[in-house]
């Protein structure tokens, strides 16, 4: 039977725009209040207006999540204001496009200290606070199709993603006896500003979604967005919005050779394109 939501209290990082915003509105959609984190205020403003428009409550905690009082703030803010919560969806992070032995021992950290740490450590206080309070509860970690197969420029960033992974996986049997459900989203290209947001870290040119990857492969924040209410309705292990790049990254695991030769073309292809712009 599938899980009511009306009337829940979920906690969405990187809710300022993207998959966190349209997760917010999917999740106001299906009843559920939500408290809204990131650092851009007006953004939180405006999704939290779109959030009282469908209906729901919503309350804005503005802060960068890798500064460690954070968690303790964002999850007593959702005490305070509603009393407790129920869902909780680690989605800040960041990407960077640079060849791994170019990359600044700092900006590795600081990726990690985002996409990884900040992750761990709210998903870690929410189970505690949960076990605590003997509620059950649904954690969930915004991964990648990347936590699967590594791309050039994009090694440091898949690490980090794979690191939310293997969490995750471990959480879920963990907590399995508490009645807290633990899930990996893993979306693959997605219409949002990461591109431009990890080309202007990486001080490169374009950071268009679409000089990424083909037309046909690129999905909307929505997509995602629904998918994660689906698995809040029948819990999954992996969210995934695409069985072809599923598929491949089971084939890459298991033969990394075909993923090896497909990259190795890439590579030589986009070093002559280079070398004749
Ligand atoms: N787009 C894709 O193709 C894709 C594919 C696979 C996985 N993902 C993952 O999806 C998640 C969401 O990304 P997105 O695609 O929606 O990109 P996005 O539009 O750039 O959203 C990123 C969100 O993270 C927040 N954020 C970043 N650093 C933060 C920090 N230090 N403290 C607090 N908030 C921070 C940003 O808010 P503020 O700037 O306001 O703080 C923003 O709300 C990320 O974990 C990303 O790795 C994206």
């Amino acid at each position: 039977m599938a899980i009511q939501l009306e009337g829940k209290v979920a906690i969405i990082t990187g809710a300022s725009s993207g998959i966190g915003a349209a997760t917010a509105r999917a999740m106001a959609k299906a009843g559920i209040d939500v408290v809204l984190v990131a650092r851009r205020r007006d953004r939180l403003e405006e999704v939290a207006k779109s959030i009282r428009d469908l209906g729901r409550r919503a309350h804005i905690v503005v802060g960068d999540v890798s500064d460690a009082p954070h968690v303790k703030i964002a999850l007593d803010e959702a005490e305070r204001h509603f009393g407790r919560f129920d869902i909780v969806f680690a989605n800040a992070g960041y990407g960077m496009e640079r060849p791994v032995h170019l990359m600044e021992d700092t900006e590795l950290r600081a990726m990690f200290e985002v996409n990884f740490f900040s992750s761990v450590a709210l998903l870690r206080e929410s189970a505690k606070r949960l076990c605590a309070a003997k509620r059950s509860g649904h954690l969930l970690m915004c991964s990648s199709c990347l936590s699967k197969f590594s791309m050039p420029d994009f090694g440091a960033y898949a690490a980090s993603k794979a690191a939310q992974e293997a969490i995750c996986r471990a959480m879920r049997f963990e907590l399995a006896a508490d009645h807290i459900e633990v899930a990996s989203v893993h979306p693959v290209t997605t219409a949002t500003e990461f591109f431009e947001q990890s080309a202007q870290r990486s001080a490169t040119q374009g950071g268009s979604v679409h000089e990424h990857a083909p037309k046909w492969i690129v999905q909307s924040p929505d997509r995602v967005a629904n998918a994660i209410v689906a698995c809040l309705r029948r819990p999954r292990s992996e969210v995934w919005t695409s069985h072809i790049v599923r598929f491949s990254s089971a084939l890459f695991t298991a033969f990394p050779w075909i993923l090896d030769s497909i990259l190795r073309r890439e590579v030589k292809r986009q070093r002559r394109r280079r070398a004749h712009s």
